[in-house]
């Protein structure tokens, strides 16, 4: 028998109304982790009344006492960081140097959501009138929908939810159905912290059961969301039928810039990194190489045979270098776009799965490289979401910064080059919410906005000095201390020397 989860209501631990459950799967192996709550619209329904009864209290518990509880996980998670990345590991598969870095951001953006506890800077500005002082302040929302994707269960949730409670928002936390023991563990730690029952809540289950409610619920006044495009596009529409405020953070499709004076080697490296980190699963990944011609072909050599190279196996070995996709509709999604690439490009590497032995009991997909491949080719256009890479020539910047900035997307961007005009001249131009200098294109730090262009977003920013403005609203307070009626715009001699002495 495997382990039974619960969800997390009004800081209980309570099974799904229906009791029904569904299963959380290793897919490196196969194997059965633990059953999880399949909850659906009346669990959402208990979880919103909880979240709307404890953010009466939380919103006037001071907000640097509401930040020391983030401090406090953010340490207990420190202090748990093995554990929670072996465990999260076991459930979506990328190697166990990834899932202590995902943990880490965890981390890093809990003591950094913390001091925002004692910041959480307003402006103060004169009246217009004589004695009258004017400033303007944020408040917490109320109650906050969160939906997070399984390709990074920790550091997601920590960007969205850590500011959100600082901020003096309860919220709903729907995480994705392949990793819920992560988001489990996530609320475990929160639970520990000392947060109030309710604050937060944790319901497990699908986009259509829980997901959905949650979006639609009317006292769910704000949804953060990051996932699929289509999924993103969908919750948009809700919302803005509903007048809801949603952040939104979707697709990428992002490019490395190799110009013809770069150290290849260096480029190589990061080329493979960030493509077939995470196998490709990261909303950041590279899965598109923009090379000058000149350098097309060897580059694409050394790239393929790096790739070609790379160990495929449980996250959980050491020796790995690439661990599964996280289920059988990524793998068959890779599957689709590979063939699409063979009429695309010279396939270089990979484009299989592993035909035998222990890994075809998981999800795996060799690390697969297309050369040649034209601009708007549909692999090199379309976002996979996959062990895939295709290398595109350009003639020059001036062409590489056109086929980035053409995507539908804009989340990362990177270029390789020892020529400071042609980097400056790239960091003004790519329109991308992340621009890299001789550096991969994952790999952002918590401290600075995350957030995409386009469609890989709709304006927001995460985390960096960015990370309030999801989970509040702006508040401008008048305090008119003239003892007098005074109207703004009409009294304006009021404003006059001498006038408005105080009575
Ligand atoms: C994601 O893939 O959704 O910049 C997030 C990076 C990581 C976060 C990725 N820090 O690659």
């Amino acid at each position: 028998m495997s382990e039974s989860f619960l969800n997390w209501v009004g800081g209980r631990w309570v099974p799904a109304r229906s009791g029904k459950t569904f299963p959380n799967l290793n897919p490196a192996t196969g194997e059965v982790l633990g059953e999880f709550p399949a909850s659906g619209p009346a669990d959402v329904a208990d979880a919103v009344a909880a979240a709307r009864e404890a953010q009466r209290s939380w919103r006037l518990v001071p907000a640097p006492k509401r930040a020391e509880i983030v401090f406090r996980a953010g340490e207990i998670i420190r202090d748990r960081k093995e554990e929670i990345a072996r465990a999260m590991t076991r459930e979506m598969g990328k190697i166990l140097i990834e899932t202590r870095g995902d943990v880490q951001e965890g981390i890093d953006m809990a003591y950094l959501a913390a001091g925002e506890g004692r910041r959480m800077y307003g402006v103060t500005t004169p009246s217009e009138m004589p004695n009258k002082w004017a400033m303007s302040v944020r408040a917490p929302i109320g109650v906050v929908g969160v939906i997070t994707p399984w390709n990074f269960p920790f550091a997601i949730p920590s960007w969205k939810l850590m500011p959100a409670l600082v901020a003096g928002n309860a919220a709903v936390f729907k995480p994705a159905g392949d990793t819920p023991e992560s988001a489990w563990r996530f609320a475990r730690v929160f639970e520990e912290a000392g947060l109030p029952p309710g604050v937060l809540n944790l319901v497990f289950g699908s986009g259509s059961q829980v997901g959905q409610p949650l979006v639609e619920h009317p006292q769910v006044q704000a949804l953060s969301f990051t996932g699929s495009t289509e999924v993103g596009l969908g919750i948009n529409a809700v919302a803005g039928r509903l007048g809801k405020r949603v952040t939104l953070e979707m697709g990428g499709k992002n490019a490395i810039i190799v110009m013809d004076d770069a150290d290849l080697d260096l480029a190589t490296d990061a080329i493979v990194w960030s493509a077939f980190g995470t196998t490709g699963q990261r909303c950041t990944a590279c899965s598109r190489v923009l090379v000058q011609v000149r350098v097309h072909d060897e580059l694409s050599r050394r790239v393929a045979e790096r790739a070609g190279r790379l160990r495929l196996g449980d996250g959980l070995d050491p020796g790995t270098e690439v661990g599964p996709l996280i289920n059988a509709g990524q793998v068959a999604t890779v599957e689709k776009y590979v063939a699409i690439g063979r009429g695309e490009g010279t396939l270089a590497a990979g484009g299989k799965r592993p035909g035998a032995g222990p890994l075809t009991r998981g999800h795996f997909y060799e690390p697969t490289v297309f050369t040649g491949v034209s601009p708007g080719a549909r692999i090199a256009v379309e976002e996979i979401f996959g062990p895939v890479l295709a290398m595109v020539k350009v003639a020059s910047l001036e062409e590489a910064v056109e086929v980035n900035n053409a995507s539908s997307y804009g989340l990362s961007s990177s270029i390789f080059t020892a020529d400071v005009n042609r980097a400056f001249r790239a960091m003004r131009d790519l329109d991308t919410g992340i621009v890299y200098v001789n550096h991969g294109t994952t790999g952002a730090e918590t401290h600075l906005p995350f957030g995409g262009t386009r469609g890989t977003g709709n304006g927001h920013r995460e985390a960096g000095h960015t990370m309030l403005d999801p989970f509040t609203e702006w508040k401008s307070i008048y305090v008119d201390f003239s003892g007098r009626l005074q109207r703004a715009q009409i009294d304006n001699a009021g404003a006059l020397p001498g006038a408005g002495t105080p009575r």
